[in-house]
């Protein structure tokens, strides 16, 4: 039997189900007709929807809608926003939506929200401070903008320093939510710090204030990975009641860690970092990367390995291989016994560090950008 899982924004636990999680969260799969509809509207699709990577979607059908609705480029048919909460380096993990939300803005030139909440992680782990929040957010702000947002239309909003266009939003949100409504969701209780009660208030302001900053209502899609549901689903509960659209939304599964089960973390101690070596990479990928390959030689070549939980393998499927057909001939020669394990893991190691190389020659050369990325703002 499978153990239990739970998933909330600050804590995973067990083996994920994710079509159990899809009926907990009452989110809604995306089928195969609306995966069809996003590559009718922008004329492609994207290996991250294709293979199930983004799974699930809250009102999706109505972005498409709306963004069939309005003819011609001045008018803002919908803006998308994210996030990343500060408080350690970057790993491969967080690229997986950040990767698609690009994909997503270029195809549906569209703004982008991103939301820095330098608070967030101080209120909730014990031993993070102001000073490291500090540290990570720069860090993590070059990270964001190696990717290649388009910096006319990609504000970052941090909670800190952006307070004063959002706090007072922040409260009108946080007005309407009690105690009892987020506690279960978020894994709270009453010993909880009354700021950790509040936090959920802040990560909702971005859902609306481009409309209010604009003065007209203009619809947002969140793409995020699935732990952060709990907030938006209370998001969508409150905003109507602000005289706001609902947020929709749309749903990643985790990168796996290289041991296996779950969800790539840094307090798990070996996840890739963007910055990483292409030495760190191969230590990393040869020395913990769990295989499904069989134990001798004889025994794989024979039988085959399981591509489905080698780690190799998925990092491929998640991130470094786009090619649908090399993916499937990389599968198919993996479960025949064709390809070997550790032939797998170092056609992986070259992937993730052709990928790196670029990444960090990008990274390099971010920073003369972070002013045109961080939001204005009058004083
Ligand atoms: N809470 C997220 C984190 O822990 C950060 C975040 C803020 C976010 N706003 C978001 C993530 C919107 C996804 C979408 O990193």
């Amino acid at each position: 039997m499978k153990e239990e899982f739970s998933v909330t924004p600050w804590d995973i636990k067990g083996d994920i189900d994710y079509d159990k999680l899809i009926k907990k969260f009452g989110v809604e799969p995306l089928t195969p007709s609306l995966l069809k509809r996003i590559e009718k509207t922008v004329g492609e699709s994207h290996f991250m929807l294709r293979r199930g990577i983004f799974f699930a979607h809250r009102d999706m059908e109505w972005i498409l809608d709306e963004y069939g609705k309005v003819k011609g480029p001045q008018q803002e048919k919908f803006f998308l926003y994210t996030g990343r909460a500060p408080s350690g380096p970057v790993h491969i993990g967080h690229l997986v939506p950040w990767v698609f939300t690009k994909w997503l803005q270029d195809k549906f030139n569209a703004e982008l929200w991103f939301q820095f909440p330098d608070e967030e992680k101080v209120l909730m782990k014990q031993d993070i401070t102001f000073e490291d929040t500090a540290k990570y957010l720069k860090e993590n702000m070059l990270d964001v903008i190696a990717l290649g947002f388009n910096p006319k239309k990609t504000h970052f909003l941090i909670d800190t320093k952006h307070a004063n266009l959002m706090y007072k939003e922040a409260c009108k949100v946080a007005k309407k939510i009690t105690f009892s409504m987020v506690k279960a969701s978020f894994g709270l209780n009453e010993q909880s710090n009354i700021g950790s009660i509040f936090y959920t208030a802040m990560q909702a302001v971005p859902a609306f204030l481009p409309s209010i900053l604009s003065k007209r209502e203009t619809p947002c899609l969140i793409p995020h990975a699935i732990d952060q549901d709990p907030h938006f689903r209370l998001t969508r509960d409150i905003l109507p009641k602000l005289g706001h659209y609902k947020p929709a939304s749309i749903q990643c599964s985790f990168l796996p860690p290289l041991q296996g089960r779950g969800k790539m973390s840094s307090s798990e101690g070996t996840a890739i970092y963007t910055t990483d070596s292409p030495e760190d990479v191969a230590k990393k990928i040869n020395k913990y990367a769990f295989s499904g390959g069989k134990d001798t030689l004889e025994e794989h070549r024979k039988k085959g390995g399981n591509p489905d939980i080698d780690i190799s393998f998925q990092y491929l499927r998640y991130l470094f291989e786009p090619d649908d057909k090399k993916l499937e001939k990389i599968y198919k020669d993996y479960k025949s016994g064709k390809l070997l394990s550790g032939d797998l893991k170092k056609m992986t190691i070259e992937k993730i560090n052709a990928f790196l190389k670029d990444h960090q020659e990008k990274r390099k050369h971010a920073e003369q950008f972070l002013n045109a990325f961080i939001l204005e703002t009058n004083d």
